[in-house]
Parts: C-alpha cells; structure tokens; sequence
C-alpha cells in the first residue's frame, strides 16, 4: 500500500496464491502480499509490532477517507518533515532511526505515487484487521500466512523492531505450527527453515540479491490438487500433478 524498506511489492506476484479466504501478516509492514491478492471476498489481518506502522494501518482502515486523501499536501524537494508516513517514502533502513527528513526529489516522486494508489485502493482495505503487537498474538486459525520477518542479521538491523530482537528458532517453530498453509520469506544464509531460492533481484551497482522461500501446504491444497486431476488447473495452484517421470 505504501513505500517502505523491505516490501515485497516488486516480487508480491512470484509467491504462492492465497488459497485459503483468510490472509494473514504476522509482520505487516506495508503489507504488500495482501494487497496484491487482496480481494473484498478476503480477509486481510495484520500484525505489527512497530506501533507507528500500525498507526498508519489503524489510520486509513478505520479513519481516513477519500477526500483526506485527496487533500494531502504535496512534498516540495528540500522542505523537510517530521511526519512518519513521509519519511518511511524514503525506503531506506536507515528511516526508522530519523525523526525528521528532507525531502529529495525521489522520496517528493515516491509520495505522488503512493497518494494515487491511496485514494484508487482505500475502499479495498476497509474491511481488514490490523493488531499492534508481537507476531504471536496473531488469532490462531487456518489460513494463508504470510510471514515475512525482519530477516536474519545484518540485512533485518534497519526495523525498530528488529532482527536482534527475534529467535528465530522460537518464529521457524512457531511458524511451522500454523494452521493452514505458509509462505516464509527470507534472504540468501537463512537456515532456520529449508529455505528455497525463489527470485534474484538486480540491485543497485550491479549487486544482485536472492531472495529465498520455504513453503509448506495446507490440507486446502490439497484437496484442490485433487481437483486438479480431475481438471487441471482448476484450483489455480502452482502445485499441480504429481510428477510421474523415471
Ligand atoms: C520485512 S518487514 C515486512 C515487509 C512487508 N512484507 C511488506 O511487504 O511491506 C518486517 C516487519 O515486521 C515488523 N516486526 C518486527 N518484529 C516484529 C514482531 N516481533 N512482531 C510483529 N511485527 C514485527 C517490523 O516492524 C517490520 O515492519
């Protein structure tokens, strides 16, 4: 929904379909997962920890409409703003630590954008539930998790909630117990899940980064693979036949 360090807004469209009616980000962010395959048939939770991201989630599920949309100033390069929603347009690790930019000529780009995409999207994400608080008070039903942490060292530093603050061990347990299907998202090193490569992603400078998954089906998916030998494709999974080759 809106520019923030780490989203998964570029690669949202190379993961796993939600199979399931209920999708849920235990590390929110901007939540971008949900909003690719977000849907009014769907519901969207989300839980974040970091108590000035779910404000901006508590803000324009519950409160904002259109017309604040609308009248939201425009950003001039060179002025500068304490305020968080612009700050986080600057996509950078380091925004968490700022309590106040200057505004480039990207970050002014960035905040045009968003605005459109707030005020087409804002009636589709009325309908979801945002928590603030820790991963684990996530309600404990079957779903489509969506679970995309700060990820492990260096890489997850830049978050005020960050990677030093999480056992990964506990979240790999905790996730794997899930009801329903998961999706976990990591960078390249991870071995607290039998990560998978998933995507390479060209960087700036030449530098390209992995980025890797480990997925895990739910019972749904099952039985939608079943229907797909009665009909393939029917259930719209990447999962399809069961590989007979020698
Ligand atoms: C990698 S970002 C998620 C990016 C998101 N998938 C997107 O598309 O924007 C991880 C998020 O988890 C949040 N977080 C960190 N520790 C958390 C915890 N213990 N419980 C819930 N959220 C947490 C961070 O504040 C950050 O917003």
């Amino acid at each position: 929904m809106f520019y923030y360090y780490g989203r998964k807004k570029q690669i949202a469209k190379h993961y796993p379909i939600p199979n399931y009616d209920v999708i849920i980000e235990p590390f929110a962010g901007a939540a971008a997962y949900s909003f690719h395959h977000n849907s009014i048939a769907k519901k969207v939770i989300l839980i974040e920890k970091d108590e000035k991201v779910a404000n901006i989630w508590k803000w324009f599920i519950h409160e904002a409409t259109e017309r604040d949309i609308q009248s939201l100033p425009d950003l001039q390069p060179g002025e500068r703003s304490t305020e968080f929603l612009h700050i986080i347009h600057a996509a950078t690790k380091m925004a968490f630590a700022f309590k106040r930019i200057k505004v480039t000529p990207v970050l002014a780009r960035n905040w045009e954008i968003s605005r459109r995409v707030f005020a087409k999207h804002l009636h589709e994400i009325k309908h979801w539930e945002i928590i603030c608080g820790d991963f684990t008070e996530a309600p404990d039903i079957e779903a489509t998790w969506f679970i995309d942490p700060p990820y492990l060292g260096e890489p997850g530093m830049g978050y005020r909630h960050s990677s030093a603050l999480i056992n990964y061990t506990e979240l790999a347990k905790w996730a794997l117990s899930r009801k329903g299907e998961i999706i976990c998202c990591e960078g390249i090193g991870a071995n607290y899940l039998p990560f998978t490569p998933l995507i390479e992603l060209k960087g700036i400078a030449g530098k390209t980064s992995k980025e890797m998954i480990f997925y895990k089906q739910g019972s749904r998916n099952k039985q939608s693979n079943i229907l797909d030998l009665i009909e393939p494709g029917r259930s719209g999974n990447r999962l399809l036949l069961p590989d007979i080759s020698v």
